[in-house]
């Protein structure tokens, strides 16, 4: 069997995690399955970097240790992952003890054999990115970090330095020789243009001015500086010279780092090196993808403009948010992530062309042959031709795809037979046909395709949309593994005439893009505003004045009396585990108990609501989240940019249940 072995970057924990690292980590994953699906023996690893002088600075401005800090983050992290369906083998943190003492095995072999040595470091020094830059990167950028805008500080120290000038000359030799180790091809002509041919300076690999990290084993006054201490996981995860290297025997070198761009230099430079000091093989290959951007502009949490991925799939699902991440933007440029494409992209692809498919083509499997799939025994050729040659060639398109770590293409292939389906259903319309009794088998025949066809979409989807390819199977009664299988895919025609279908829910429900364009946005502004307060409370500059809201219009006393607001007694609150922001409160109101969810999390414990009376309006629509209905609402007052948000209670106890007039 053939092994594959795929990485994310380690993510550093310093804030929760957004839509840019899921953006990586699910299209990582989607490579990792498909790889697995068909036939690979797959180690998929992911993980968090937790060392260095900026975790060390949030969490004393939190008032915690580093490693608290982390720990809660990282927590975050593994929560995501496992919302999102990443089907990870492994989860590697910097301050695993086995990751620590690989680190320090490598430093002192690379220093027992001289390629790291002793000397004194003069640079400027950029905090946030934890990296030195020369003179002329600075001038390049304008006197500012070149990754990420913000002014360095000169600093002076005595130092480990790595001896990367030795192994440059072999390294540019590598990347000629190997055109596909840095993929897209435009990266590798930048790293050498940039980088290596101009000449690079050995690396600084320690510091000594602060103390979050691993300790030079022989030398405890300096902390081994992040980026020797990252790139390691990737050999300590498979337990590289530990008691057990098995998997590091089965799985070294790595098939391919996924990385975003802004770290392409780390990976092709200082990590190839590292390896070739160590004598080990390179990876395969390390592919650069690009960044999401929000409404054209970097996504930062200073700027309040970052997308949160649990809002995104407690209101739309895993499976949308995974095929909007993964189909939107080719993996390796830029792209900019907007609400409206988001809801555009779900309505029209998901809802309307696949989810619609399915649905049309079992429910007239039901209408007109009574739930039990047709026999193919009618075919026209010219009509058929389109959707069973669209559908043997899928495989094979696909698989060109994701070999060259395209999934938007892929995704754009499937959909194409989701296309050309659409379009048969229009030119053969099975309802006209249904019409003639003569034409019977001639519906058949296109049902029956339909529903073929459907069977090759739900395998090719697995490794994007794993939720949605059981529910498909489900409804065109695919039972039999064999029939699920990739290599099924290759065959039109597989499905056995008989089979049962069952009508079920519609998978991808249309949303109303209205008012999910409404909620969205008005998030974001929400953000925004938090965030600029916050600078400002740091800055110690008056907070931007809040915008006057527009003031709603007037309502009569009957829009009033529409409201049915009662007082309801807390007498349960747990954490929707799906979600960061949700509490599932069981309230009494009288006799009569319910299930209200409340996205007031960040401000109200457990036990300030348990025993309470809130005030709740009754009759509001229930409505699903998370799989859990709610029925009514808490009414909270909030502070500008929702600072602080308070529940609101009555003056005296009541009795639970009460009208509120
Ligand atoms: N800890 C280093 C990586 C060490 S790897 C040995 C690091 N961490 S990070 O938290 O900053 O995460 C960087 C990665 O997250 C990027 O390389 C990219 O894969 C992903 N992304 C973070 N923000 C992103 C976007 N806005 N858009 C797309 N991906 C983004 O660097």
């Amino acid at each position: 069997m053939n092994k594959y072995y795929i990485t994310t970057p380690i993510y550093y924990p310093s804030a929760n995690p957004h839509i840019g690292h899921t953006y990586c980590t699910v299209n990582t994953d989607a490579l990792a399955r498909y790889k697995r699906m068909t036939g690979h023996e797959v180690f998929f690893l992911t993980g968090t970097d937790e060392h260095g002088q900026k975790i060390e600075r949030y969490a004393e401005k939190a008032g915690v240790a580093p490693q608290e800090y982390a720990d809660e983050i990282t927590a975050g992290f593994k929560k995501l992952w496992e919302l999102m369906n990443i089907s990870n083998d492994g989860f590697i943190r910097t301050t695993d003890r086995r990751h620590m003492e690989c680190v320090q095995k490598v430093f002192d072999k690379l220093y027992e054999q001289g390629d790291i040595y002793k000397s004194e470091y003069e640079g400027h020094y950029c905090t946030q990115c934890e990296a030195f830059w020369t003179e002329t990167q600075l001038k390049e950028a304008g006197g500012v970090c070149p990754d990420c805008g913000r002014k360095t500080e000169l600093a002076k120290e005595e130092a480990y330095f790595l001896r990367i000038k030795k192994y440059a000359p072999r390294l540019i030799e590598y990347i000629r020789e190997n055109p596909d180790f840095i993929q897209p091809v435009s990266r590798a002509n930048e790293m050498l243009g940039n980088f290596l041919l101009p000449g690079c300076e050995d690396l600084c690999v320690t510091r000594s001015t602060f103390k979050w990290g691993v300790p030079v084993p022989f030398d405890d006054r300096h902390v081994i500086y992040v980026w020797i201490d990252a790139l390691v996981n990737y050999l300590s995860a498979i337990g590289y010279l530990s008691d057990d290297d098995s998997l590091y025997r089965k799985f070294w070198p790595a098939d391919v780092h996924i990385v975003g761009k802004e770290i392409i230099r780390f990976h092709t430079i200082i990590w190839p090196i590292m390896l070739m000091a160590l004598g080990l093989p390179l990876p395969k290959k390390i592919y650069g993808h690009g960044w999401l951007l929000f409404d054209g502009e970097k996504m930062s949490k200073s700027k309040g403009n970052v997308v949160d991925p649990f809002v995104l799939v407690e209101r739309y699902g895993v499976d949308a948010v995974r095929y909007f991440l993964l189909s939107e933007f080719p993996f390796g440029n830029d792209g900019n992530f907007d609400n409206a494409t988001l809801i555009t992209r779900i309505n029209s692809d998901l809802a309307n062309d696949l989810g619609n498919l399915l649905s049309r083509t079992v429910a007239m499997i039901g209408k007109y042959f009574g739930g039990r799939i047709p026999a193919n025994t009618a075919p026209v050729p010219e009509e058929d031709e389109p959707v069973v040659s669209t559908a043997k060639a899928l495989f094979e398109r696909m698989d060109r795809a994701m070999d060259d770590i395209h999934p938007h293409i892929a995704l754009q292939e499937i959909w194409k037979l989701v296309g050309v389906c659409n379009k048969y259903i229009d030119v053969t319309a099975p309802w006209v046909l249904a019409k003639d009794e003569t034409k019977k088998a001639r519906l058949g025949t296109v049902l029956y395709n339909l529903a073929e066809a459907l069977r090759v979409i739900a395998i090719a989807i697995q490794p994007f949309m794993p939720n949605t390819s059981p529910k498909m199977f489900d409804q065109l009664g695919v039972k039999d593994d064999a029939l699920k299988s990739c290599d099924s895919m290759k065959e039109f025609g597989l499905i056995p005439a008989g089979t049962e279908v069952t009508k079920g829910e519609a998978i991808f429900p249309r949303i109303d893009a209205k008012a999910e364009m409404e909620f969205l946005g008005s998030m974001i502004e929400e953000q925004r505003k938090k965030a600029a307060a916050m600078k400002a409370a740091e800055e110690g500059t008056p907070a931007p004045a809040e915008e006057k809201k527009d003031e709603k219009p007037l309502i009569t006393y009957d829009d009033f009396a529409k409201l049915d607001l009662r007082v309801a007694k807390v007498i349960e609150c747990t954490e929707v585990k799906k979600s960061n922001h949700l509490y599932n409160l069981t309230v009494e109101l009288g006799d009569e108990k319910r299930t209200v969810l409340s996205g007031i999390r960040d401000w109200v414990k457990p036990e300030e609501l348990i025993g309470k009376n809130v005030v709740i309006v009754y009759n509001l629509a229930p409505r699903k989240m998370c799989g859990i209905e709610s029925k009514g609402m808490i009414l909270c007052a909030s502070t500008p940019g929702d600072a602080d948000v308070v529940p609101l209670t009555t003056m005296k106890e009541i009795g639970s249940g009460n009208l509120i007039r």
